[in-house]
């Protein structure tokens, strides 16, 4: 079978779906290879992720990494959401076609732009490494 059944539950019942209204972070990324978008809220109390939501144009795959992705961050700390790995989330899901890998990439740009922004609303000094360098890219909407 081309997709897992974890990819397969999560594509049909992804959780977390939606908007948040008084989101601590927005991320909003676009996929460089399909053109797909998407965007990730969350809500931030003591450094911990408290609540996730995301919202996307994206295909199957895309709402599948990110409906796990949302799952993996939620209660994490800040420091642990970044560190979330498309890799990771990949794996979480018994994996995906090859094709599809770069879908999954969408979900880990879109947290760490979340967090990205909810450091720069609070003035929260960080690494600038350790986020795409988005001056040099023509893909991101946010
Ligand atoms: Fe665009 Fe999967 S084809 S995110």
């Amino acid at each position: 079978m081309l997709y897992s059944e974890k990819v397969m539950d999560h594509f049909q019942n992804p959780r977390n779906v939606g908007k948040m209204e008084d989101a601590d972070g927005i991320g909003e990324v676009g996929n460089a290879v399909c053109g797909d978008i998407m965007k990730m809220f969350i809500k931030v109390k003591d450094s911990i992720i408290t609540d996730v939501k995301f919202n996307t144009f994206g295909c199957g795959s895309a709402i599948a990494t990110s409906s796990m992705a949302t799952e993996m961050i939620k209660g994490k700390s800040i420091e642990e959401a970044l560190a979330l790995s498309n890799k990771a989330v990949v794996e979480a899901l018994d994996g995906l076609p090859a094709h599809k890998i770069h879908c999954s990439v969408l979900a880990e740009e879109a947290v760490k732009a979340a967090v990205k922004d909810y450091y720069d609303r609070n003035n929260i000094p960080y690494d600038k490494s350790k986020f795409p360098d988005c001056s040099q890219c023509e893909h991101c909407h946010g």
